[in-house]
């Protein structure tokens, strides 16, 4: 057992403070492990979300000495415990209480992407065929947890706050995961192009680093997104083909 000084965020929307906490910590412990222990021992109080301890609900996400984490899957033996540990809410969502924040906003987002509109059933039954190569790309995207930590490092929310004309990584991977889709076909790219505002999106690739479920979310969802998008609206010879392609 060794003790760990904890500075944890403690207030709301209104005013707050980091907090000293000194705990005891043991092999294989996750901060998880160490709040939970403040929390029985010296801050009842203390609200913090999470539900499943297993890195799977994305209900956990924090900031663990500045860096978008979840809590549940950051062992203290990836970190210097010679110096404190700071742990603090989601800084691109608003503040309900000390660790928790208000995504809400996402399921807003969510509910605004046209849905998924399969091609009518290959067979009588009402089902359909498809080949696992064809959908290799998008079990990648579909391994999302909605942790929101894409959401949470990216600039464009995080700095810059437009959250009402950029929709954010992960749902651009929910995108990406529609479109690519071998049944879908539903056409998403005028959305892209404004309302889900994708070219805010500079590529710096932070969403990929800190994406739990390592998906490749810049090389794999966006690219390819943004490359459509050119395709669509700027390639000169695309635009002469769709005028003189019968409808
Ligand atoms: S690559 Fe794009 S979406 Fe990802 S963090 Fe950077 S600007 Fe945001
Ligand atoms: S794409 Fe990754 S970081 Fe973003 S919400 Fe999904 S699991 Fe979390
Ligand atoms: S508690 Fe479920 S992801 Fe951490």
């Amino acid at each position: 057992m060794a003790k760990v000084t904890f500075k944890v965020w403690r207030g709301d929307a209104q005013a707050g403070a980091f907090r000293d906490y000194e705990t005891e910590v043991s092999e294989g412990m996750v901060v998880l492990d160490a709040l939970h222990r403040i929390q029985a021992q010296q801050a009842n109080d203390l609200a913090l979300r999470w539900n499943c301890k297993a890195g799977k609900c994305g209900s956990c996400s924090a900031e663990v000495n500045g860096v978008p984490s979840l809590l549940c899957m950051t062992r203290l033996g990836s970190l210097r415990l010679d110096q404190p540990v700071t742990v603090e809410p989601l800084r691109t969502f608003p503040l309900i209480r000390d660790l928790v924040t208000d995504v809400s906003w996402n399921y807003q987002v969510k509910k605004q992407i046209k849905k998924f509109k399969p091609r009518p059933p290959d067979a009588k039954d009402g089902t359909w065929r498809m080949a696992q190569r064809d959908i290799d790309r998008v079990q990648e995207f579909r391994k999302c947890i909605e942790c929101f930590l894409c959401q949470d490092v990216c600039h464009v929310l995080r700095e810059h706050h437009l959250h009402q004309e950029f929709i954010g990584p992960r749902f651009l991977v929910h995108v990406a995961a529609l479109e690519m889709h071998p049944l879908d076909t539903e056409d998403r790219l005028a959305e892209l192009k404004k309302a889900h505002g994708i070219g805010y999106c500079n590529i710096t690739k932070c969403c990929t680093k800190v994406c739990p479920e390592n998906i490749t979310i810049t090389d794999n969802a966006i690219i390819p997104l943004k490359e459509r998008v050119v395709d669509q609206f700027f390639d000169p010879v695309q635009k002469l083909l769709r005028i003189f392609r019968p409808s």
